[in-house]
């Protein structure tokens, strides 16, 4: 079986997933502070794409473990290591997004709690930016592992 093609395609189609994903949520997110329609809709609309982004990073990391020992060429090892420390920055950054927002839904059925929800809001949008950032790394640092 030519496991390391299946599993060098797993890794392009993660990386299809989470990158896209990573960028649609971005694009989704300059148009809600701008809209109020979209923004009211972004509760809906973003679920999904963020399970994308989650379905793409386990499968970017699961193939990539798969693919590390099958590879005959030589590999870049430094600059493996160094994309391993920025796909773990990638996954801590994406827990901690996850509970600031479960924290801005449970927030805004309670009253007076506007203040606490733009503090929320504004950190969730830095921490995002500083995510898409490490994909377009990731991905750049890829080319020459
Ligand atoms: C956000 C996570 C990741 C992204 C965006 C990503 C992206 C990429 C891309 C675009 C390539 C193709 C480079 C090329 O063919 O020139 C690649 C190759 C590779 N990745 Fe990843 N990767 C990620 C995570 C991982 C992880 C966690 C591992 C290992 C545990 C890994 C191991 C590898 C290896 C060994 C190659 C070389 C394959 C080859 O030479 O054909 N990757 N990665």
């Amino acid at each position: 079986m030519a496991w390391l093609e299946i599993f060098n395609f797993l890794h392009f189609l993660g990386l299809s997933f989470g990158l896209g994903g990573a960028t649609i949520a971005a694009i989704l997110s300059s148009k809600a502070a701008k809209d109020v329609d979209v923004k009211k809709a972004m509760g809906k609309i973003m679920a999904p794409v963020v399970k994308l982004i989650w379905v793409g990073l386990v499968l970017l990391i699961i193939s990539g473990i798969v693919i590390t020992p099958l590879i005959t060429w030589p590999l870049n090892k430094q600059m493996l290591i160094i994309k391993h420390v920025l796909v773990a920055w990638i996954v801590i950054i994406g827990v901690f997004l996850g509970t600031r927002m479960g924290k801005m839904k449970r927030l805004s059925g309670e009253k007076d709690s506007q203040k606490k929800i733009v503090a929320i809001e504004k950190q969730v949008r830095l921490l995002s930016k500083i995510n898409l950032f490490l994909w377009y790394l990731v991905t750049l640092l890829s080319a020459f592992v």
